[in-house]
């Protein structure tokens, strides 16, 4: 079992001197860094910094060579066929952005049909809204049920000759609920559908193979495990890629450009234009090694039986009520609650005198909020720095909480 306090002493935010009390638990919003990572963020800086896919001079070829080797180790990682498969993004966001511009702008038209769900983040559902507005394709959605999980018992009706696309998450950002995407896109495929997959959370903590998931399109960020800001990847099958026109356009996308017209690039360059996040990119490969080095399959065992911990001393605390996680649900890492009737914002505040760090509103997930009749929960999020007595931070201070305010 992983030591996550041999771990934690890698992450240097934890000794900066005002933060050697602090408890993190905001991981679903962002993690933090670990050394290898800044350091290779000043190791760039401070040796090689150029642009890349330009310079014929040592450092230009050396900055190059780093960026693209995160794109192989990236193909690795999460089993693509190709690093041709990998565009790199600037997160989760614009990747989702990039197929509802270049994919379905191009594919969708009256009366076709995208399928999402209830639990999707915003992210992966105005992007839907605005596409579907522009082609006049119609937007459905998958329930989710009071337990927190998809309701998929008519998925058969919601899947049918006129859905084009299915954009799902593979685990909220809310509940921690992890969806069946296996099934679901083996069912979309059926009916000639593509599918999209928000992995923004999944990836931090849990091994993932594209080739074996088949799925069309697949969005990360980097920043959520432990890489930079500003960085993410859009994988995609090299088929869509091919077919698709560029979302953004300027420099490096381009083959050839005329007074008349371009033409583009090979891929993935063609999705690449302007100059890309190159020490953000070589900063995700640091932490992708982190990640391989300390062993995907540990890091979910960790957060799996840190979150079960977690669940089972909150519901301790008076008046707390914990959505999602049931008994038979699939779930992990993400962990919403409420305590009794006070207002969420009040209780992050609370913790945060406490030098206890959670996220409290509506998420970006404001349709969950709807399923459930609230305006906002306190959400705790795990990951690999966490240790039980974080845990025990949280719930002592809850407890105080709801004593002092009661
Ligand atoms: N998507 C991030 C979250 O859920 C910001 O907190």
């Amino acid at each position: 079992m992983l030591d996550p306090n041999k771990i934690k002493s890698r992450f240097p935010i934890f000794s900066d001197s005002e933060n050697t009390d602090l408890v993190f638990l905001d991981n679903a919003s962002t993690t933090q860094k670990p050394d290898v990572v800044v350091e290779k963020l000043n190791d760039f800086y401070s040796r090689y910094n150029a642009n890349v896919h330009r310079g014929i001079y040592r450092i230009g070829e050396l900055a190059t060579m780093e960026y693209e080797s995160v794109r192989k180790k990236i193909a690795g990682f999460i089993n693509a066929k190709s690093e041709k498969n990998i565009v790199f993004t600037k997160g989760t966001t614009e990747s989702i952005n990039l197929v509802a511009y270049s994919w379905a702008r191009k594919n969708l038209s009256p009366g076709d049909e995208i399928l999402v769900t209830e639990m999707e983040h915003h992210s992966n559902l105005v992007p839907w809204q605005l596409a579907a507005q522009q082609t006049g394709a119609t937007l459905r959605y998958i329930p989710i049920t009071e337990a927190g999980e998809l309701d998929l018992s008519d998925l058969e009706k919601y899947l049918n000759s006129k859905t084009k696309l299915v954009a799902i998450v593979h685990q909220s950002n809310i509940l921690g609920t992890i969806n069946p995407v296996k099934k679901i896109i083996d069912l979309a495929h059926n009916v000639g559908a593509k599918v999209l997959i928000d992995g923004a959370q999944y990836i931090t903590h849990a091994s993932l193979n594209v080739d074996e998931l088949d799925c069309d399109f697949y969005a990360f960020s980097g920043h959520k495990m432990m890489g930079p800001t500003g960085v993410g990847v859009l994988y995609a099958k090299q088929v869509l890629l091919e077919e698709m026109d560029p979302f953004l356009s300027g420099g490096d996308m381009i083959l050839s450009v005329s007074m008349e017209k371009s033409t583009w690039n090979d891929i993935p360059y063609k999705f690449e234009a302007g100059t890309p996040n190159i020490a953000q990119v070589i900063g995700l490969g640091a932490a992708i090694q982190f990640i391989e080095d300390t062993g995907i399959d540990k890091i979910d065992e960790f957060i799996t039986s840190l979150t079960k911990t977690a669940i089972t001393k909150l519901q301790s605390v008076r008046g707390l009520r914990i959505y999602g996680h049931g008994p038979s649900s699939d779930s992990t890492s993400v962990i919403s609650f409420n305590l009794a009737d006070i207002h969420p914002h009040d209780v992050a505040q609370f913790l945060d005198m406490d030098n206890i760090a959670v996220r409290a509103g509506h998420h970006c997930t404001q349709p969950v909020m709807l399923k459930y009749n609230i305006s906002s929960t306190v959400r705790a999020s795990l990951y690999i720095y966490n240790t039980p007595q974080d845990i025990e931070r949280l719930v002592g201070s809850l407890q105080k909480t709801i004593n002092f305010m009661s």
